[in-house]
């Protein structure tokens, strides 16, 4: 297969995880003959510096005319630090969601077993965690229309939803939750918002469709603490935007660190790739960021394009780097290892499928059809 994959590494750990996801593609390429050709654009912060737009519009050509993208992270203290800032990187990541049409967001949260001590939350509690959110993407109170008073003292965001919006992605939910093991939660806050209440009426004729899903609703502060309590009980999280982003964050702590969790952001014609971690500029060029999150992005966006073999040799590449405790110190708190060595190791990995790893889709780290 050949694709053209753009890359855009983006702010803080963004160049140096991403570097290691390109390691990973190129060894996938040699072994399973694939011709995968990369080509960089500026995002984010360093796009701000050069053109005075965290977005360029050849970075968003480029997205535009590539098969797939592949995105490293976005944000810099000096604009978290200056709320003043009236063009801030993060704007080039959530208009190339808008631009591409990137609505559903995919990220899903399984369980490593040879990991599992590293969960601040009990064995017993996490064992067998393995749900998957559907996080809106390109709607809701990210996208609407923001105001500040002339005088700075009066702010406002509005939570916009259409009922196109909804369904197009709960479609995708219902769906996947058919191929997995058909539980459907929507978090919302129904009891608050207009906005919520549109999501469960539309939510709930969609299910109709889908009579073999289960489907329940929680309000998001009980999923907050539905999700610690009992995450094993999660299977498909539909959710919108601003819910899905803070959800999907607590999914990493669960399953033990914050580098360890891959998104796919899914349009009807574009697709692009990212860690769910943040830019962690306190560890830029320092060589000790988890690649893990991103390599899995990789394997993602080796699964939407149909490619299984491929993305259970990386995700099993993946898991032998965390039996051998090849991995970095957010895992591991004395380990040498850095970003740069455990991504070789897993992409020096990837071709050798070995008898221990016991490989079937019951052991694959994120699981069946994680994508739609
Ligand atoms: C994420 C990130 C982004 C978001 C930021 C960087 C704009 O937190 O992808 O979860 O809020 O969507
Ligand atoms: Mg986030």
């Amino acid at each position: 297969m050949h694709l053209k994959i753009a890359l855009l590494a983006g702010d803080g750990i963004g160049p140096e995880v991403l570097a290691q996801s390109v390691k990973c593609l190129e060894a996938i390429g040699e072994t399973f003959n694939h011709d995968f050709t990369f080509s960089k654009a500026l995002v984010g912060a360093g796009a701000i510096e050069k053109s005075g737009t965290p977005l360029p519009e050849k970075t968003l050509e480029r997205c535009a005319d590539s098969d797939a993208i592949l995105f490293g992270t976005i944000g810099t203290p000096r604009y978290d630090n200056d709320p003043s800032a009236r063009i801030r990187p993060e704007q080039g990541l959530l208009q190339l969601r808008k631009e591409l049409g990137l609505f559903a967001n995919i990220r899903p949260v399984k369980m490593f077993p040879e990991i599992i001590s590293n969960s601040p939350l009990r064995k017993d509690l996490v064992k067998g965690t393995d749900f998957v959110i559907y996080r809106e993407l390109t709607g809701g109170i990210y996208f609407g229309e923001k105001k500040l008073s002339e005088d700075g003292s009066v702010a406002s965001d509005l939570c916009e939803y259409t009922e196109k919006e909804i369904s197009r992605i709960a479609h995708l939910a219902f769906k996947a939750a058919k191929k997995r093991r058909k539980k459907l939660t929507l978090v919302d806050k129904a009891n608050v918002l207009e906005t919520s209440r549109l999501w469960r009426k539309v939510v709930t004729q969609i299910a109709d469709s889908y009579p073999e899903v289960t489907m329940e609703c929680l309000y998001i502060d009980n999923a907050a603490v539905q999700l610690l309590l009992n995450p094993s009980s999660f299977d498909v999280i539909l959710t919108d935007n601003m819910f899905g982003d803070m959800l999907s964050d607590q999914g990493s702590v669960i399953i033990g660190s914050q580098g360890l969790l891959p998104s796919a952001s899914i349009g009807e014609h574009h697709c692009m790739f990212e860690p769910v971690h943040g830019s962690y500029p306190q560890a830029k060029g320092e060589n000790k960021a988890n690649p893990v999150a991103s390599i899995l992005s990789t394997a993602l966006l080796l699964d939407h394009f149909g490619l299984r073999e491929e993305y259970n040799a990386v995700v099993a590449s993946v898991r032998k780097s965390l039996q051998k405790k090849i991995v970095t110190p957010d895992i591991l708190g004395s380990s040498k290892y850095g970003t740069d060595y455990v991504g070789d190791f897993i992409a020096d990995h990837i071709t050798d499928i070995d008898d221990d790893m016991n490989m079937n889709d019951e052991n694959i780290g994120l699981g069946k059809s994680t994508i739609i």
